[in-house]
């Protein structure tokens, strides 16, 4: 998320000055995933690929985000145009992946109103899912993780949190929900820990979740959500940015990787000014 500082000849919509936010991924806005609003997979901006994004291996040339200047292609279609000033700005940063990340987790397991739902893992992308779900109208929303700040600010927002390292983590759910749940969201992925969280076993996620099987993967189109979030933001109707629990310098930045690896002093969503200015 920045301030627009200079527009190539392509760009039409944008002038210096526009605050934008960009989503993770990179996309050009004119092919068939595109059109169809899978930004993610999009087949213009990564030949011999389907999706392109800033700073992730296989994912095209494009340089991280994580700097003082962004070169974005294609700026028209990936930059979303927020309202000039500050408010709202850390909420606004959800939009470039956690927050339609987690939205869309909800969205593919098939979530409707109403219905109850788990979500495994509380990291930021856990606890995004979980707000998602609240903010759709989930009757009940729980929450597994064994991070204790974590499992805290899934309980906050009104979830019931589930430490897996206490009994299995399913019969947990269906003891307090009186049964299975309808839905749930791997929010934790291929770094998933065993129940006595020492060893990694990536295959117990998926395990826990599964009965009548149908599964939706990928990485989040966040071209197809983050209009919306936005104007839900700037209505006062959702504040994701509840979220954050540091603030730093782009200097402190490998200190905070280490903690937020590790898990450890309560580093959950890190958001880093790259120019100092806060
Ligand atoms: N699809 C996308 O577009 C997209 C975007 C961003 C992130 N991601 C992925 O989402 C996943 C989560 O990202 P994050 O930043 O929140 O990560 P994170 O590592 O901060 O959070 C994962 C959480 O899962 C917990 N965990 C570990 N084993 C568990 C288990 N067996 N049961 C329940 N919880 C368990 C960990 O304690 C941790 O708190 C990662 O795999 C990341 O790559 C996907």
């Amino acid at each position: 998320m920045g301030i627009v500082e200079e527009v190539g000849e392509g760009v039409s919509l944008l002038k210096t000055g526009d605050r934008v936010v960009m989503p993770f991924n990179v996309a050009d806005g004119r092919c068939r995933n595109c059109e169809e609003g899978k930004t993610a997979f999009c087949t213009g901006v990564n030949p011999g690929f389907a999706g392109g994004a800033y700073g992730y291996v296989a994912m095209g040339p494009y340089r991280g985000g994580q700097a003082q200047y962004i070169r974005v292609p294609y700026a028209d279609f990936n930059a979303l145009l927020l309202p000039p000033g500050k408010e709202h700005e850390t909420d606004f940063i959800m939009l470039a992946d956690i927050f339609p990340t987690g939205w869309h987790g909800v969205e593919i397991s098939g979530f409707q109103a109403g219905e109850s739902i788990a979500v495994f893992g509380a990291g930021p992308v856990g606890l995004m899912a979980a707000y998602s779900a609240v903010l759709r109208g989930a009757c009940r929303v729980y929450v597994v993780d064994r991070v204790p700040e974590r499992l805290g600010a899934a309980e906050k927002m009104g979830c019931t949190p589930v430490d897996f390292t206490r009994g299995d983590p399913v019969d947990q759910i269906i003891a307090l929900n009186g049964g299975m749940v309808d839905r749930s969201v791997d929010a934790v992925g291929y770094q998933a820990v065993n129940s006595g969280g020492t060893t990694e076993q990536p295959n117990i996620v998926l395990e826990n979740m599964i009965r009548g099987l149908s599964i939706g993967t990928g990485q989040c189109n966040v071209k197809s959500y983050n209009r919306y979030l936005r104007d839900l933001i700037i209505a006062g109707r959702a504040k994701p940015s509840f979220v954050v629990s540091h603030e730093i310098n782009i200097d402190d930045a490998e200190m905070a990787y280490d903690k937020f690896a590790r898990r450890i002093d309560g580093y959950t969503k890190v958001l880093i000014h790259p120019n100092g200015d806060f």
